[in-house]
């Protein structure tokens, strides 16, 4: 298991591929390539249990019903840090990829030190695990930090599963599932050094009708784009707070340079990456220009 990366980083060495927009965010909607050795599931917990879909399973349902959607879209800046300069960010060194915090702290370059222990003093607790992910990364003006530009929301329920296949989709997030028990979804803590390549989150509760299962985050997308509720770029050198239901989208950079992105996150899912994810996790999307 390999929870971070060691890296001199310039903005040659740079990982770019096209923007598509088809995924890529932590749960991406693509197709997964099967593993070659099947890893053991990890315990089922209350947090990620798909109970719409179990119960669309247990009927032998074949429709999906769509119902109305309320998120609250909790979200405040918590605490504000120095932004740091271009060379600070660059040179840093250490990226991590569902790293406990603690172990984090320890292996972090100086910037993505103060970073997180400054987050820690706002780690809420109650859940099994705190993990870190991070990225260092160079942006030319258009890039994008993932490979889409969708709103949605971190750590949904997904299920890939026969349950799915059988309602014809190869993976469904159940949303009604995480809206109607929000508390016991993931909780955030989210961190951007600049201001150039800022998260965008809507700042006030939106309602909308949705199916109760979705494949990915387009429809979602869609309607909240037609609602186009108050949103809020996130402030160079802030700390977030959000959780599940706080609607948010990636949005392309509006200048070159560095950034610095943190995220906390707090969950009771036992996450053990594969060793080939980090080693291009930190890559940025290019849009045509
Ligand atoms: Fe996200």
């Amino acid at each position: 298991m390999t929870t971070y990366l060691r890296q001199a980083r310039t903005s040659a060495s740079q990982q770019v591929a096209p923007f598509t927009g088809e995924g890529a965010y932590h749960g991406s909607t693509r197709p997964r390539v099967e593993p070659l050795r099947e890893a053991p599931a990890p315990p089922l917990v209350d947090e990620l249990r798909p109970r719409t879909l179990e119960q669309y399973a247990a009927e032998g349902r074949r429709d999906i019903a769509e119902f109305e959607a309320v998120f609250p879209n909790h979200h405040a800046v918590v605490e504000t840090l120095p932004i740091p300069t271009q060379e600070a960010i660059q040179s840093d060194g250490v990226s991590f990829c569902w790293c406990p915090i603690d172990d984090a702290i320890r292996e972090a370059g100086p910037l993505t030190r103060s970073v997180l222990e400054a987050m820690r003093a706002h780690v809420g607790g109650g859940k099994r695990h705190v993990y870190i992910d991070s990225k260092i990364q160079y942006f030319a003006p258009g890039d994008v930090p993932v490979d889409s530009q969708h709103w949605h929301v971190d750590g949904s329920i997904v299920a890939r599963d026969e349950r799915a296949r059988r309602l014809g989709h190869a993976l469904l997030h159940d949303m009604r599932a995480r809206l109607q028990a929000p508390a016991l979804g993931p909780r955030y803590l989210a961190y951007q050094s600049s201001g150039h390549c800022a998260t965008l989150f809507a700042t006030a509760p939106v309602t909308l009708t949705l199916p109760e299962l979705i494949p990915n985050f387009d429809e979602l997308d869609r309607r909240v784009r037609a609602l186009a509720p108050p949103a809020v770029a996130q402030p160079p050198g802030s700390i977030v707070r959000f959780d599940g239901l706080s609607l948010h989208r990636a949005v392309a950079a509006t200048d070159a340079g560095w950034r610095l992105w943190v995220r906390c996150v707090e969950t009771d899912r036992m996450v053990t990456p594969d060793a080939s994810i980090i080693a291009c996790y930190g890559k940025v999307y290019r849009t045509p220009t």
